[in-house]
């Protein structure tokens, strides 16, 4: 069968215990693109990013398909080893490992000649090379979201999870922010990120979804959507 980089989500449901969080969600993801989903706080953002990876106690049903696999059945294991990177929201990173830790622990080779290894995330972003040897949970908020990012670099996975990579960070790292993101999608990576900040998401993706109460209400090109303030007053309240 072909490999088909198309993320492809159908009739999505999400729930914590009985409590259902996320209704009918019907979205995409085209290989090589770039797409975010906004929302205010509590909209479902962070429960949508689980129930495609299937962690945090989230209970799903609907479809969820990647690369011809089904991830709604499939073990989270499974689910990164199709080649899914997630960077969660807060970062988790950890205490016990050091900066350059992180990266050397979580390091996947690349199959397709496009090898991010921690030396390029070094390269990449010297603000933290020049902190590699300390713990990972001693830099900056912004230099942590870095770190967080790389440590999903090196994985080198196909198609990136982003989870709310603005909360907490200066204007100064959200622009570092979008230029690693042009760089994954001139490498045909994908990208989906969850934000609330329209700016970043419109600056990064091409096409945007906005969540309302656990439902996709509405979508349409980043370009049509980046000036609209009556959309933005509508649906994120700004
Ligand atoms: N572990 C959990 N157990 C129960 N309810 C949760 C849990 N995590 C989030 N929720 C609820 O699910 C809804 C969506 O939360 P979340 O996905 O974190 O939103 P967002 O990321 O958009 O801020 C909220 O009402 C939140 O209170
Ligand atoms: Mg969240």
């Amino acid at each position: 069968m072909k490999q088909n980089d198309n993320l492809e989500i159908t009739g999505l449901q999400a729930f914590y215990g009985k409590s259902q969080v996320l209704r009918d969600i019907s979205l995409h993801v085209d290989g090589g693109e770039k797409v975010a989903i906004l929302g205010r706080n509590g909209m479902g953002k962070t429960t949508l990013l689980k129930a495609m990876l299937g962690i945090g106690g989230v209970r799903r049903s609907g479809s969820v398909i990647y690369r011809n696999t089904e991830l709604t059945k499939k073990q989270p294991s499974d689910i990164a080893r199709l080649g899914i990177g997630y960077v969660p929201q807060g970062w988790l990173l950890f205490t016990s490992l050091t900066v350059e830790e992180h990266l050397i622990m979580a390091y996947r080779p690349s199959k397709d000649g496009n090898d991010w290894t921690p030396e390029r995330v070094f390269d990449t972003f010297p603000e933290i090379a020049q902190r590699r040897k300390i713990s990972g949970t001693s830099l900056s908020g912004g230099e942590q979201q870095i770190l967080a990012i790389g440590r999903t670099l090196v994985t080198n996975p196909q198609l990136i999870l982003m989870d709310e990579p603005s909360e907490g960070i200066s204007t100064k790292v959200l622009d570092r922010i979008t230029e690693i993101c042009d760089e994954l999608a001139k490498n045909k990576k994908s990208l989906l990120l969850v934000e609330q900040n329209l700016r970043l998401a419109v600056t990064i993706a091409t096409r945007i979804y906005i969540l309302v109460n656990g439902q996709i209400v509405y979508q349409s090109t980043a370009a049509d959507f980046k000036d609209d303030k009556q959309k933005h007053a509508q649906y994120l309240g700004i």
